[in-house]
């Protein structure tokens, strides 16, 4: 609702929908209403439009964009309405102005921000474009270059730097409704012609259309199939060439298509699942709304390598004092250097006033070598080498020396929690927290818990991944856990391919179409082969403990490709070693080469193992990968070791590169139709019977006969999960 109050000369409409005053239908009306009744009142003189509780307003109701009686299109004519008024109407904005929100603000005669408010035009993020006008006022105001950067990647700014473009007329520290109220009543009889917008002109740039061409080219590849982005760009670039009436009238019309677009629909599916995981539940019966996280006043982690190094950068920007160890002085130094480099960076990096903790004070990061001066951290992060023995050997000496309340993590990628806390005399307060590469950057943090782990450890660990600004998934403990559990099929899929006719190089370019940043072997590549290689040998599936006379591309009776291992065996492991399954032009080269021996590599294993090359298309390359993800997907779901498919999602949108305008793997599986995906696992199953991961799982099978329900209902014909607490 928004509310009118009549005070003085200065009518106050007041936007108000907690928690963050979006636009409905109905605040959309009582906006139109008051602005109507200030219009009709002698006495009043000019208008304030604020919000309710510190927040202006974060725009157009999203869920409103999927209800019979839609949104969109109703906003600008009260955008309008405010700008035609024949009264000064001020915005006071405070905490956030998005999307239709600021569309308001931009009809307002006048803007004044708090300094610690923010603004933006995020639509394109949820797959729109600013539908209210505000595609053709902001270019108006700040001009073409900055609007189309808001505009096209839907970054909130702060008030100090909306003040330097112009978006708004004044920062205040104190009070901004009085400010604005203040604003108001100085205003009053002023001109009001050169304070509309619509009838400014576009501020003009030497070369517009030059411009507007590198622009553009900008734009699409950043966009990697998405559609809103582009069509930002356009609704802009008519803003450039048409006047206002015009400019809108093609606004409306790309609004129109991207509303229709399917993309939306995922993108706002995908922000609404990001909030949904925070409500974590196991199922036992823990949960986010029972269950209170301790404090975290200090922290520790162990091993400075690859994930190491970022974890502490993280713990540093997000203010936590911590102390770094690692197992000799050779390692520490080396550590310390680059975890030095990468803060330096960051903090040159931090804007708008955030600050970075002091790093060089050893009180804040201290590094060492010796384990007695974990005595009082309240939260420990594992991150040595992926090997059971030495991670249990590790918080065996934790349960040992760390205080008694003091949380022990794991970074590790698959292995077993429940060992791991075995190991300690706290198997309650053991958890993973699995980060992704770079740790420092990378926004998934899943979040494991083992048979024993508390319902405070969970929440302290979910309290954790806030703190770092990361998007905190809990999911249940086993081989993998859920992203790297999803990936084997997926990875194991693309070896198959190379091993029946394809290349590595059309097995990417597939997968990049589609949307993913990388493909799996430009994947593999970058985090090293060596790796996986080294997980093989410890699961004894190739090097020195595999059985004499085990068959070359079979273990345990399923088909297996030693592809990989081979390529391990040559020293080709990737980047690191400029040699892969591309070509690199150095040791830790980023350009992928396809490469010339390997295509000759491939053809004579082919022909070693009597296997028959044949061309695959571009669809069987996409279902045989995408497809047997997401049948683990549906298996993990059954297990119970994920409480919903968009947990499932969200971990691959923020941890893999799965493109979000497609709305993650199970997202995208009830776009495709579940019994499509199913009859396409039938068939490649029944091509390959060896292959375990083709199999359709009893879950998918179960939802195809129960008529294909929508997503939100599939956790609904789990006959029961599985415990796993
Ligand atoms: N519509 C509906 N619900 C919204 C919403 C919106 N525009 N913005 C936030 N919410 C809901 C969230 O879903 C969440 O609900 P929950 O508590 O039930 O999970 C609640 O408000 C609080 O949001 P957050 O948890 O995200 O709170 P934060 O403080 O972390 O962030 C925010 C606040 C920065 C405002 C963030 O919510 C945000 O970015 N919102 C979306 C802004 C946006 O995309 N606006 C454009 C809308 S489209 C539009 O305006 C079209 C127009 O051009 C015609
Ligand atoms: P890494 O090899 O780069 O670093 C491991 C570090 O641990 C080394 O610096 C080593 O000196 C140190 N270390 C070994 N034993 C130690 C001990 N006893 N005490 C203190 N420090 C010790 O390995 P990386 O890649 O950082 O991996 C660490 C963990 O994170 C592994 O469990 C791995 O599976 C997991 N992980 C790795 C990811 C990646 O992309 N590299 C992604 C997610 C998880």
């Amino acid at each position: 609702m928004a509310q009118y109050a009549r005070g003085s000369a200065v009518a106050v409409i007041r936007l108000r929908n907690p928690p963050v005053n979006a636009l409905s239908l109905a605040v959309l009306q009582t906006l139109e209403d008051g602005l109507k009744k200030a219009d009709a009142d002698p006495s009043v003189k000019a208008v304030m439009i604020c919000g309710e509780n510190g927040k202006f307003s974060a725009g157009a109701d999203i869920r409103g964009f999927s209800s019979p009686k839609r949104l969109g299109g109703a906003l600008g004519p009260i955008v309008s309405l405010i700008e035609s008024s024949e009264k000064p109407v001020v915005a006071a904005i405070e905490g956030v102005a998005l999307g239709g929100g600021l569309e308001v603000a931009l009809g307002c005669h006048y803007r004044i921000a708090h300094v610690k408010a923010r603004m933006g035009l995020p639509e394109v993020t949820i797959g729109l474009l600013p539908g209210a006008e505000g595609t053709q006022r902001l270019p108006r105001l700040i001009g073409v270059p900055a609007a189309l950067d808001m505009i096209t990647t839907g970054k909130h700014i702060p008030a100090t730097e909306a003040l330097k473009l112009g978006l708004v007329d004044e920062i205040v520290e104190e009070n901004t409704i009085e400010a604005a109220i203040r604003l108001a009543n100085k205003v009053i009889g002023q001109p009001l012609g050169p304070r509309r917008l619509s009838l400014k002109p576009v501020p003009k740039v030497p070369n517009m259309e030059a411009f507007l061409d590198e622009a553009l080219v900008k734009v699409k590849r950043q966009a990697r199939g998405c559609l809103a982005p582009e069509l930002c760009f356009q609704a802009v670039r008519a803003a450039t060439q048409s006047p206002f009436a015009e400019g809108v009238r093609r606004e409306r019309e790309l609004f129109q298509v991207l509303l229709s677009s399917g993309q939306a629909q995922a993108l706002q599916y995908a922000f609404f699942a990001e909030r949904a995981v925070r409500r974590w539940a196991t199922p036992s019966g823990a949960s986010w709304s029972s269950a209170a996280p301790q404090p975290v006043r200090r922290a520790a982690v162990i091993g400075l390598g690859t994930m190491g190094q970022g974890i502490v950068t993280s713990l540093v920007k997000a203010n936590i004092p911590l102390v770094a160890l690692e197992q000799d002085l050779e390692n520490l130094n080396k550590g310390r250097k680059a975890v030095m480099l990468l803060l330096q960076r960051e903090a040159m990096k931090m804007e708008g006033g955030a600050q970075i903790l002091d790093f060089h004070n050893p009180a804040h990061l201290q590094f060492t070598v010796d384990f007695d001066l974990l005595r009082d951290v309240d939260l420990v992060i594992e991150a040595v080498f992926e090997n059971m023995a030495l991670k249990k050997e590790i918080f065996h000496k934790l349960s040992k020396i760390c205080k008694p309340g003091a949380l022990l993590c794991t970074n590790t990628s698959a292995l077993n929690i429940d060992e791991i806390a075995s190991a300690t005399n706290r198997p309650q307060q053991v958890i993973g927290t699995h980060f992704f590469s770079p740790a420092h950057v990378m926004r998934l943090l899943e979040i494991i818990y083992g048979r024993h782990t508390s319902p405070t450890a969970i929440a302290t660990a979910m309290q954790l991944a806030k703190a770092l600004k990361k998007v905190g998934v809990v999911v249940g403990n086993c081989f993998g856990f859920v992203g790297n559990r999803m990936m084997f099929p997926y990875v194991q899929q693309a070896v198959f391919l190379l091993e029946e006719g394809s290349r590595p190089e059309a097995v990417d370019q597939v997968l990049e179409d589609f949307g993913f940043k990388i493909g799996p072997f430009r994947m593999s590549d970058l985090a090293g082969l060596d790796v996986g290689w080294r997980s093989r040998k410890d699961q004894g599936l190739t090097g020195p403990s595999l059985p004499a006379g085990t068959p070359a591309r079979q273990r345990h009776g399923q088909r297996y490709s030693p592809l990989p291992d081979l390529l391990c065996e040559q020293g080709r492991f990737g980047q690191k070693t400029a040699r892969g399954w591309y070509l690199y032009e150095k040791a830790g080269g980023r350009t992928a080469t396809p490469d010339p021996w390997l295509h000759n590599f491939l053809s004579q294993y082919r022909d070693t193992h009597g296997i028959q090359t044949r061309f695959i298309d571009q669809e069987e390359i996409l279902e045989r990968c995408l497809f047997s993800l997401i049948n683990e997907g549906f298996a993990i779901l059954a297990e119970g070791i994920a409480s919903g498919p968009e947990h499932l999602d969200v971990i691959y949108i923020n941890g893999y590169g799965w493109p979000e305008h497609r709305g993650g793997p199970m997202f995208y599986a009830s776009t495709v139709g579940l019994p499509r995906v199913l009859a396409k696992l039938q068939k490649y199953s029944e091509a390959h019977p060896d292959v375990p991961g083709l199999r359709p799982s009893a879950f998918l099978k179960k939802l195809v006969a129960v008529g294909n329900p929508p997503l939100k209902e599939w956790m609904s014909y789990l006959s029961q999960q599985s415990s796993k607490l």
